[in-house]
């Protein structure tokens, strides 16, 4: 398995995004959603750091991505800026913050931005709230897309399935990727679509595209940090890629200082004043 190591050290920028699609080199993208971590992968090299409303799963352990408030995604926010240095932040708005009208919409965007110091929001949807992306990009704060699956609409569609697998869907996708483009987003995510789709968009569009689900053709990948260092549990889907088993490594150092405590071998002498 190789390691990334990052050459260029300046501050990742939407323009430098389009410039690495332009010139072929794939962008990288996590979640992240407090300092300590957001700084470990900063660090790492990653291009992208997505403050995805998917905390209100692991952060909060909610079943869906619809309870987290603007607050909270604020705070979430603010800890990850915090400790960011290289990587682009994009804050998620969460559900219920955007969709009622586009001047609620550009006021919650305006909070995240002055609050977070975030670098862009993220969104989601396509004609539907067309009106709401004009009018945050009007006031000059850079947009992220978000198409396929976009899990705040969970209750309507009943299931996590593969999206856009009928003509239908495929062609509306389409259609609002390049509604999405010409109104000025820098780049969108397309969530588990069929592999050809997301090739489609990507050849179409100039903007980025950033896939989770969405196959290998795309501009770049992105997966929700607990899911791909194997903390989280029980969740499965084929695009998920485990790069570490985290969950057993914490597990057997929690029951390590457990014993150690227990047997009273934790503090010895040198760990004490
Ligand atoms: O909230 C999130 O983590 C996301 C990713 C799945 C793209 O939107």
């Amino acid at each position: 398995m190789s390691i990334h190591k990052a050459e260029d050290n300046r501050k990742v920028t939407t323009r430098r995004l389009v410039e690495m699609k332009q010139r072929g080199e794939r962008i990288s993208m996590l979640t992240a959603y407090d300092y300590t971590t957001a700084g470990i992968v900063d660090k790492s090299g990653i291009d992208v750091i997505l403050v995805g409303d998917s905390a209100s799963n692991v952060m909060a352990g909610n079943v869906t991505t619809l309870p987290i408030t603007l607050d909270q995604m604020i705070y979430h926010g603010k800890s990850v800026v915090r400790a960011v240095e290289r990587a682009l932040v994009v804050v998620d708005m969460p559900f219920g913050s955007y969709q009622g009208n586009s001047k609620e919409a550009l006021s919650s965007a305006i909070r995240i931005m002055k609050e977070t110091h975030a670098d862009a929001i993220k969104l989601e949807g396509g004609e539907e709230i067309l009106e709401s992306v004009n009018r945050i990009l009007c006031a000059g704060i850079p947009v992220m897309g978000h198409l396929g699956l976009m899990p705040q609409s969970i209750n309507k569609y009943g299931t996590y399935n593969v999206r856009a697998k009928e003509k239908d869907e495929a062609d509306k996708l389409v259609n609002d990727a390049m509604l999405l483009q010409e109104a000025g987003c820098f780049a969108i995510v397309l969530e588990k679509i069929p592999a050809e789709l997301g090739k489609k968009v990507a050849e179409k569009l100039e903007i980025p595209i950033i896939g989770i689900g969405a196959g290998r053709y795309v501009d770049g990948q992105v997966l929700v940090l607990h899911d791909m260092l194997g903390m989280t549990q029980g969740f499965s889907p084929r695009f998920l890629r485990r790069y570490a088993d985290l969950n057993s490594i914490i597990h057997d150092a929690v029951g390590h200082y457990i014993a150690d405590v227990k047997n009273n071998d934790f503090p010895n002498n040198n760990e004490q004043y």
